[in-house]
């Protein structure tokens, strides 16, 4: 049955039609997915709204990454149960990767009544059916669908948020496991698009008159890995700059361990492409990184930044820094702030330690102190803060 079409042809006797309020939290990847749904659901002839008591439809899309942000999402959805009880006929939907855990679906279905359906980041193209259900049977009580589909990419929507700025996701999943990371588990295997595909979606974005494009993966480096045949990333890169218009191009994120000079190559000879790398460290100290499982040491990571400052002249690099994993010492924390001196990023983002149910780093012992991983924090983000005082001062 076709549901989509089925739900346009029931909304179009309604005038005014029905509104959507859709919200996604986490990464620009699952902002991605979240305006790629609100696109079909604007196709079925929902209008958007930004206010949520009125709203027919809500839509929470989640992120699992740390326990603050699981937090905050639960905070949200306990609310909701007041807009439900002054509006029954409201459907609550609730999906992306915090849902894709079982344990989350089960808490939800016992203390979250409110909620009528959750979808996780494989079912993008099983929402209409719950949504049909929802609307024609009021005495369902609660649907979810947590499969693993492999079929994620047949129907991706181009919808943005802005006028100026697009995002286009060229991959799905991470096959890395950094060993404190949920990702892998809530977004399965890595898998691409095919290059065709998303250079039509550029030219497409290009002629609509968008002036910057970024590229959206969790490891853009081993994009092209699972096509037939693969296509390095610094191709598809290459032949996104040759698409016609005036725009730029961005590309986030970037693993170090797969970072080669044929990409910084490429963003050094092409006008288009932004001259800004966001390549995330996690942790200064060798010791730590083979803990992290993240397959490079320091000394390899500043060969890149080496690399990529000499051949791509007032190229910015920003990074992630995670604080605090199991078992950092004094010493392994001086050879991050040590690192972040000689690195001199543009920008970084910090991170206390989150543990995460079902990664190693959970099962790993963690005796520092949440007051010890404060005053790291604070001591990071000051080295940080003279680095960037000073910069603008040689600027001036
Ligand atoms: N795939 C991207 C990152 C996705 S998560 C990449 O590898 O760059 C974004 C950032 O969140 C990570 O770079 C990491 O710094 C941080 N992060 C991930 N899991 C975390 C955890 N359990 N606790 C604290 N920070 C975490
Ligand atoms: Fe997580 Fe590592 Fe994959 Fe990034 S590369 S999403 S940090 S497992
Ligand atoms: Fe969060 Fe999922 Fe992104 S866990 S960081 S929204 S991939």
């Amino acid at each position: 049955m076709d549901y989509a079409g089925t739900i346009k042809q029931i909304l179009t006797k309604l005038s005014p039609p029905p509104t959507v309020y859709l919200h996604s939290f986490g990464c620009r990847q699952n902002v991605s997915d979240g305006n790629s749904l609100l696109g079909k659901i604007l196709d079925m002839g929902f209008a958007e709204t930004d206010d949520i008591n009125t709203a027919a439809l809500i839509i929470y899309n989640t992120c699992a990454v740390r326990e603050s942000a699981e937090k905050k999402v639960l905070g949200i959805i306990g609310e909701l149960k007041h807009i439900k009880e002054n509006n029954p006929d409201v459907i609550i939907a609730v999906c992306g990767c915090m849902v894709q855990q079982p344990q989350i679906i089960e808490l939800i279905k016992n203390s979250y009544r409110q909620v009528d359906f959750c979808f996780g980041t494989f079912a993008y193209d099983k929402f209409p059916e719950l949504l049909y259900n929802a609307l024609t049977d009021r005495n369902l009580r609660f649907q979810y669908d947590i499969t693993e589909y492999k079929n994620e990419y047949s129907n991706f929507n181009l919808h943005q948020e802005d006028n100026e700025r697009a995002e286009i996701p060229i991959m799905q999943g991470c096959n890395n496991f950094c060993t404190y990371c949920i990702v892998p588990y809530v977004r399965g295997r890595e898998r691409s698009r095919p290059i065709g595909d998303i250079l039509a979606d550029i030219k497409t974005l290009a002629d609509k008159g968008y002036k910057e494009i970024t590229l959206l993966g969790q490891n853009v480096n081993s994009y092209g890995n699972t096509l037939k045949p693969p296509v390095p990333f610094s191709k598809l890169l290459k032949r996104a700059a040759e698409v016609e218009g005036d725009f730029i191009l961005r590309f986030i994120s970037s693993h170090p361990k797969d970072m080669r000079k044929d990409v910084i190559d490429v963003i050094a000879d092409s006008p288009k492409i932004c001259k800004e790398i966001h390549l995330p460290l996690q942790s200064g100290s060798n010791r730590i990184l083979e803990l992290m499982n993240r397959h490079y040491s320091r000394e390899m990571y500043m060969e890149i930044v080496k690399y990529a400052k000499k051949r791509i002249p007032g190229c910015k690099i920003s990074t992630d820094i995670i604080i605090g994993f199991p078992g950092e010492t004094e010493y392994d924390f001086e050879q991050t702030i040590d690192i972040v001196k000689e690195a001199e990023f543009s920008h970084l983002f910090t991170f206390i330690y989150s543990k995460r149910k079902g990664t190693k780093a959970a099962l790993m012992e963690d005796k520092t102190t949440d007051l010890q991983k404060r005053i790291r924090m604070t001591e990071l983000i000051s080295v940080q803060r003279k680095i960037a005082e000073r910069r603008e001062n040689e600027i001036k």
